[in-house]
C-alpha cells in the first residue's frame, strides 16, 4: 500500500535540519499535504528560520505549535486534531559537548520523548498500514573508526558520547516498535550536516563567524579528527525518498562522502571566508588555536551510503566547495539572526571550557 503523506507531524521543525526539511519540503510538487511543526523551542530552535513559510503557508498547509516530545498528551492532542498519518523526528538535544556538561536532558528528550512518539504515533494508527514514523539519527551511534572503513547498515552500535548513546537509545526503540508493534517506521543515520540557519555552537559556523569577527578559532586537540560532511537540503531529500520509497522496517546510512581533517578544514574556511570578506587569508589563518580535546572525541566517521543510492536513487548534489560558499554568504547575510541566536549561557561555559572566542 502506498502512503499517505499528507498530515506529516514535523518535530523539532524550527532547528537547524528541521527548518531546512520544511522548506525542501514546500518546494517539491509532489508534497501536497500540510506540515504541524511542534517545537519546544529550545536554545536551538528559532521560529525565525521560517517565518516566510509562515507567512506563505500559515493556518493553511503550515501549523506550528510550540510544545514538548516529552509531554504525551501534547502528542496525542496533536495526532488526532490534525490526523497526523506521517511522523519525521528532528526534535532532539543534539550537540555532543552539551551531553558532556549535563547528560540528562539529552535522555529524557532523546530517549523519553521518542518513547512518547512512538506510543502516541501507535494509539492513534492503530493498524494502519499506510502511515509511516521516520526517525532522523546520526551516524555517531556506531562510535569512532580508524583510519580505514566505513559504518554500514549492519554495523553494530557502539556509541560514545552520551548525546550518541541517547540517540542510539532512540534508534533501538524505533526498532523495537516496528518489531513488536508493527508499526511502520524507517531510520536513517546520517554524517555532519552544514548549511545555513545552524547554530553556531557546531563546528562549520563557528569557524565562520569568528574570522568574519576576527577571534580565535578553537581546534580541539590535534585537530586530525575527520567527519564527513554533508549539505543539509541533501540530508533533507535524502528523507523525502525514504518516506516515499523507504522499506517499513528498514535504515539507510546517508553520508557525503566527503571525509576531512578538521585543520584542514579550518584552515580551507580561512581562505573561503577571507576571499569573501576581502581580506587576506593568511590573517585568518593566525587565528587557529589548539585548545584542550573534548572528552572521548570521537576519532573519524565515515558512511557506506550504497544502499539509499542504490535502492532509492539518491544522490549528494551539492560540492563541498559549492555548499561551503553558499553557507559562508548565508551568515555574512544574516548578521541579526546571528545575534538573536548567540546570546546566552552557553557562550559562558564554552568560554570556560574551551576559552574565549
Ligand atoms: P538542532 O539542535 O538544531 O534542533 C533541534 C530542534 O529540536 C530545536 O528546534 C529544538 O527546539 C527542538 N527540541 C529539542 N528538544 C525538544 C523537545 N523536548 N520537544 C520538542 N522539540 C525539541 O538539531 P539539528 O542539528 O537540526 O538535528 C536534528 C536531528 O538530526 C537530531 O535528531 C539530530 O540527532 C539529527 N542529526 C543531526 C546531524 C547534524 O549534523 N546536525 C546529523 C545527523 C543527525
Ligand atoms: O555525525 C553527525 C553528528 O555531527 C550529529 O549527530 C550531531 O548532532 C552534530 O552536532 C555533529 O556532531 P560533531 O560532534 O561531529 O559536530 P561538531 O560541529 O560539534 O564538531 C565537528 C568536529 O569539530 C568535531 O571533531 C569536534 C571539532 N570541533 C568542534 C567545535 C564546535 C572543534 O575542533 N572546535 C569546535 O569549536
Amino acid at each position: 500500500m502506498s502512503r499517505s503523506l499528507q498530515s506529516v507531524l514535523v518535530t523539532g521543525g524550527s532547528g537547524f535540519i528541521g527548518a531546512n526539511f520544511i522548506r525542501y519540503l514546500f518546494e517539491q510538487p509532489s508534497f501536497t499535504g500540510q506540515v504541524v511543526n511542534l517545537d519546544a523551542l529550545t536554545y536551538a530552535g528559532n521560529p525565525a528560520n521560517l517565518a516566510d513559510l509562515a507567512d506563505a503557508y500559515g493556518g493553511s498547509r503550515y501549523h506550528f505549535k510550540r510544545g514538548d516530545i516529552r509531554d504525551f498528551e501534547t502528542l496525542a492532542d496533536i495526532f488526532s486534531r490534525y490526523e497526523i498519518d506521517t511522523v519525521v523526528h528532528f526534535a532532539a538535544e543534539s550537540h555532543v559537548d552539551r551531553s558532556i556538561l549535563g547528560p540528562r536532558v539529552f535522555i529524557e528528550t532523546n530517549v523519553l520523548g521518542t518513547s512518547n512518539l512512538l506510543e502516541a504515533a501507535r494509539a492513534a494508527w492503530k493498524d494502519r498500514a499506510d502511515v509511516l514514523f521516520h526517525h532522523v539519527s546520526t551516524d555517531e551511534v556506531f562510535g569512532s573508526l580508524g583510519e580505514a572503513g566505513f559504518f554500514s547498515e549492519e554495523t553494530l552500535y557502539d556509541p560514545k558520547s552520551p548525546y550518541s548513546a541517547s540517540k542510539a537509545g532512540s534508534d533501538h526503540l524505533v526498532r523495537s516498535w516496528a518489531h513488536t508493534y508493527g508499526l511502520p517506521a524507517t531510520i536513517s543515520n546520517c554524517t555532519n550536516n552544514y548549511g545555513p540557519y545552524q547554530f553556531p555552537e557546531k563546528m562549520i559556523p563557528i569557524m565562520i563567524l569568528n574570522i568574519l569577527e576576527g577571534k580565535p578559532l578553537p581546534v580541539y586537540g590535534d585537530g586530525k579528527n575527520i567527519r564527513d560532511w554533508l549539505y543539509v537540503t541533501d540530508h533533507a531529500e535524502a528523507i523525502w525518498m525514504i518516506m516515499n520509497a523507504g522499506g517499513a522496517g528498514e535504515t539507510y546510512l546517508v553520508g557525503g562522502e566527503n571525509e576531512w581533517e578538521n585543520l584542514t578544514l579550518v584552515e580551507t574556511l580561512c581562505d573561503k571566508v577571507a576571499a569573501a570578506a576581502g581580506r587576506p587569508a593568511s590573517k585568518a589563518r593566525e587565528l587557529i588555536t589548539f585548545v584542550s580535546d573534548r572528552p572521548g572525541h570521537d576519532r573519524r566517521y565515515a558512511v557506506d551510503c550504497r544502499k539509499v543510492k542504490n535502492e532509492l536513487g539518491w544522490a549528494q548534489r551539492h560540492s563541498f566547495s559549492e555548499g561551503l560558499d553558499a553557507t559562508i554568504r548565508w551568515y555574512m547575510e544574516n548578521t541579526e539572526w546571528v545575534e538573536q541566536v548567540r546570546s546566552g549561557e552557553y557562550q559562558k561555559w564554552i568560554e570556560d571550557n574551551y576559552g574565549r572566542r
